[in-house]
C-alpha cells in the first residue's frame, strides 16, 4: 500500500488522472471502475482537457460505477449516472453503451445486485478502479459493520453519510437511504486500486492504514490488497 500526500487538491487530481491515461495507453481496452463526489472531480477534468487535446481517448474502454442510490432514475441530476455523464461521459468519445452503474429503480434490487456483479465478471474484472474515502471509512457504500460483504448488494446508508451526503441536496429529507454498491469482495478483486481522498478524510486514512483491518473501517481492507495507491490532497 502506497501513500502519497499530495498537498494539493489539483496536484492528486493530476496523479489520478495521469495513472488513468497511463492504463488507457497501455492496454486502450481496460475496464475502468470509477468513484462519482468531490474527490474525482478534479481528476474526471483533466481527463477531458486531455481528451480534448487528443491526448487520450476512451473509445475502446468500458467503466463500470462503485454504486448509485437506490430509488433515483438515471436522469435525476443527483443520480450518479447524472454525475458521470455530467463529469465524463458526456465530455469524452466513450460509447454510451459502454458505461455502467446499477440501476436504482430496478424493480427487484436482489436481481440487480446479482446482475451488476455478473457483469463485472463477464468483463473480466477491473483493470484500475478509483475509489473515494467517507469520513466514516467507507468505500463505496459498503458502511462500518460486524462483517466485510463480498459482492454488490443493496446497503442502508448511516446517518453521517446521508448528512454528509445532503450538501449537494436541497433537503436532508431527499437523500435516498440505500443505495446498491459493489461490495468489498468486488473491489478487492480489481487489478489495481488508486484512492483519493480529500481535505477531511485524515482520520479515516489514518485509521484504514494504520488501524487493524476491520469491518468497523471499511477500507482499512485495501491494507491486503497488492496495488493500491492512496493519493491525498493533504
Ligand atoms: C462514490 C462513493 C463514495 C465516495 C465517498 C467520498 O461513488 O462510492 O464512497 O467516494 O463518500 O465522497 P467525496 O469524494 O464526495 O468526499
Amino acid at each position: 500500500m502506497k501513500v502519497i500526500n499530495t498537498n494539493s487538491y489539483d496536484k492528486m487530481s493530476l496523479m489520478a488522472a495521469e495513472a488513468i491515461k497511463q492504463q488507457l495507453t497501455m492496454k486502450p481496452d481496460s475496464i475502468l471502475g470509477l468513484a462519482t463526489g468531490s474527490s474525482p472531480i478534479g481528476c474526471y477534468a483533466k481527463l477531458v482537457e486531455w481528451y480534448n487535446e487528443k491526448q487520450i481517448s476512451f473509445k475502446h474502454a468500458k467503466t463500470v460505477n462503485l454504486d448509485e442510490y437506490w430509488g433515483l432514475a438515471p436522469e435525476n441530476n443527483q443520480s450518479y449516472r447524472f454525475f458521470m455523464e455530467k463529469h465524463l461521459f458526456n465530455l469524452v468519445d466513450i460509447n454510451p453503451e459502454n458505461t455502467n452503474l446499477p440501476n436504482g429503480l430496478a424493480d427487484d434490487y436482489d436481481q440487480e445486485c446479482a446482475r451488476y456483479e455478473a457483469l463485472i465478471d463477464s468483463l473480466g474484472g477491473m483493470d484500475l478502479l478509483i475509489l473515494g474515502i467517507g469520513h466514516n471509512g467507507h468505500i463505496g457504500f459498503n458502511e462500518p459493520d460486524t462483517c466485510f460483504h463480498n459482492i454488490v448488494h443493496r446497503e442502508k446508508l448511516k446517518d453521517s453519510t446521508i448528512k454528509a451526503n445532503s450538501r449537494l441536496f436541497d433537503n436532508i429529507e431527499d437523500v435516498p437511504t440505500h443505495a446498491i454498491t459493489m461490495g468489498i469482495g468486488t473491489i478487492m478483486r480489481a487489478n489495481k486500486i488508486i484512492l483519493l481522498a480529500g481535505e477531511g478524510k485524515e482520520e479515516a486514512i489514518h485509521k484504514a492504514t494504520t488501524g487493524p483491518i476491520s469491518a468497523v473501517v471499511p477500507a482499512s481492507v485495501l491494507q491486503l490488497h497488492r496495488n493500491v495507491t492512496i493519493i491525498t490532497s493533504f
